[in-house]
């Protein structure tokens, strides 16, 4: 196989479709956001399948998710914390908040889930911790804010994953002038400098392209 995009795609979605299956209330959260015309750039399938995989091999019970979306990725979440867990996912765009309500509550674990209106920025210092496992998966030009309250509101052992650290391969750019890549950047070498974190980052290819999780763990 030569390795493309249309390639890498494929068996991307050979491994979901090997690894995750069909999942109705998953795919209904994916068709209404598409319908309420929210962006297509939620986690893939095997994406949402490693939150969830985190999530429980770390024994998390209390998540903070910063970027909600539709509630793709809060849905994995919410199973992962199991009945007696507790989700906080913080979404700037009211819009996008009502399509995640509707779908988390859909997917039967509404109870679990808490969903903050406004930006991270403003949220984050209303927010009381401590949380396990924090997924950052908002603006990127906010990566190092969200690291920090990461830290801040987690303990030794609470488990980071950022997304979208590969970004095409831009990310060796450091002359970029692209905010998200400088963000992104920003949020590794914070990652890699701060005390505070013991971090390593996955290149994927697959249905989003070539991009990328960092993981980390708090220290
Ligand atoms: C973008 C943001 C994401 O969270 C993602 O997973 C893919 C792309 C973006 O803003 O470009
Ligand atoms: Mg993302």
């Amino acid at each position: 196989m030569d390795s493309t995009p249309d390639a890498w795609a494929a068996a991307d979605t050979y491994l979901a479709d090997t690894l995750v299956g069909h999942d109705p209330a998953l795919e209904a959260a994916l068709e209404a956001q598409r319908a309420a015309g929210l962006p297509e750039i939620e986690v893939a399938p095997v994406g949402g399948k490693l939150l969830s995989v985190l999530t429980r091999m770390s024994g998390a019970r209390r998540v903070l998710e910063i970027g909600t979306l539709g509630g793709y990725s809060t849905i994995w979440l919410a199973r992962a914390v199991g009945p007696e867990g507790h989700v906080v996912t913080i979404e700037a765009e009211a819009g996008n908040a009502a399509v995640a309500r509707a779908s988390i509550d859909a997917a039967g674990v509404g109870d679990r889930v808490e969903i903050r209106i406004g930006r991270g920025e403003q949220v984050l210092p209303t927010i009381e911790g401590p949380f396990d496992l924090v997924f950052i998966d908002a603006d990127k030009e906010s990566n190092t804010i969200y690291l920090d309250w990461a830290a801040r509101l987690g303990h030794p052992g609470t488990v980071i994953v950022l997304d979208n650290i590969g970004r095409e391969g831009e990310i060796v750019r450091d002359d970029t002038t692209d905010s998200k890549v400088i963000g992104t950047r920003d949020g590794l070498r914070m990652l890699g400098e701060d005390p505070r974190f013991d971090a390593t980052a996955l290149q994927t290819v697959g249905v989003k392209g070539w991009d990328g999780v960092a993981i980390a763990l708090v220290v």
